[in-house]
């Protein structure tokens, strides 16, 4: 099947207050139409960097990005769910899914608009929600807010850093679960910055390992175990093993 993304010997050296500083040292990968994938490895490596040159927020020095452009009339090339939910404050929950859709070049109609509205309000399970400003909702139900907002424009790919690391266990589980949901139901393809190797293994069809600054790809660890996962489940934890050594030895 045709490659969603190819990422091709991306190389990026910030110019900071201290002097050069090479952050990714020629990173190539594919990524396939509904895989997710987790982007792990050491604090500071590159791994924010790479997504946000992935997603246009940035630009490399050198290398090249490729992106499938059928995305069934999209509006996105890529969705980005910050850390932190980034939701704007002062607009409701239905203001904020809906906000990429009005500022695109594309002109969506507004009954299109509130179509999409709606759908991703009942996906994300906001439904009784949409008037409520981002301080009215817990901190699970802004996260949920950001995925459905990345999804408006029907993006091929869903960009995510450390989406769920602020929330509690409980919820990150729920929310973990939501992205499988969205995977079976969308068909949306994921590309997912983790440092939790239980959640990586939990999600991801392949786990890419990044080197310590500035970084390469220092290992792949496809995760061959069929949905929905167990963590106590000897195969999972032997995955999440191998992950944890690589990830310890990639630092
Ligand atoms: N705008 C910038 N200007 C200068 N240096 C930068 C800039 N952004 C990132 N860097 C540097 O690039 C390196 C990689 O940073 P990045 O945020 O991509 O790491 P990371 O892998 O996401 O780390 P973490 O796991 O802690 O989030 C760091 O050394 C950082 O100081
Ligand atoms: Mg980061």
């Amino acid at each position: 099947m045709e490659p969603v993304l190819c990422v091709r010997a991306i190389e990026k050296t910030f110019s900071g207050a201290d002097g050069a500083c090479p952050a990714l040292a020629g990173i190539s990968f594919d990524i396939a139409p509904r895989e997710i994938v987790c982007l792990m490895g050491p604090s500071g490596c590159g791994k924010s960097t790479l997504l946000r040159i992935i997603a246009g927020l940035d630009y490399a020095d050198r290398g090249s990005l490729h992106m499938a452009t059928d995305n069934n009339g999209g509006t996105a090339r890529t969705a980005m769910v910050f850390q932190e939910h980034a939701l704007f404050p002062w607009l409701s929950v239905y203001d904020n899914i809906v906000y990429g859709l009005r500022l695109s070049a594309q002109r969506v109609p507004e009954d299109e608009v509130a179509r999409r509205a709606e759908a991703l309000l009942a996906l994300t399970r906001l439904s009784g929600f949409s008037r409520s400003l981002p301080h009215q909702l817990s901190g699970g139900m802004k996260q949920r807010a950001a995925v459905a907002r990345a999804l408006a424009g029907e993006p091929p790919v869903v960009l995510m850093d450390e989406p769920f690391s602020a929330l509690d266990p409980f919820t990150r589980r729920e929310l973990e679960d939501e992205v499988l949901r969205i995977r079976s139901d969308l068909k949306t393809t994921f590309l997912i910055v983790s440092h939790n190797p239980e959640e990586a293994v939990y999600l991801a069809d392949r786990i890419i390992v990044l080197s310590p600054r500035p970084a390469r790809v220092a290992a792949e660890i496809p995760v061959r175990l069929p949905f929905p996962r167990n963590p106590a489940d000897p195969a999972f934890l032997k995955i999440r093993e191998e992950v944890t050594r690589a990830v310890l030895g990639a630092e």
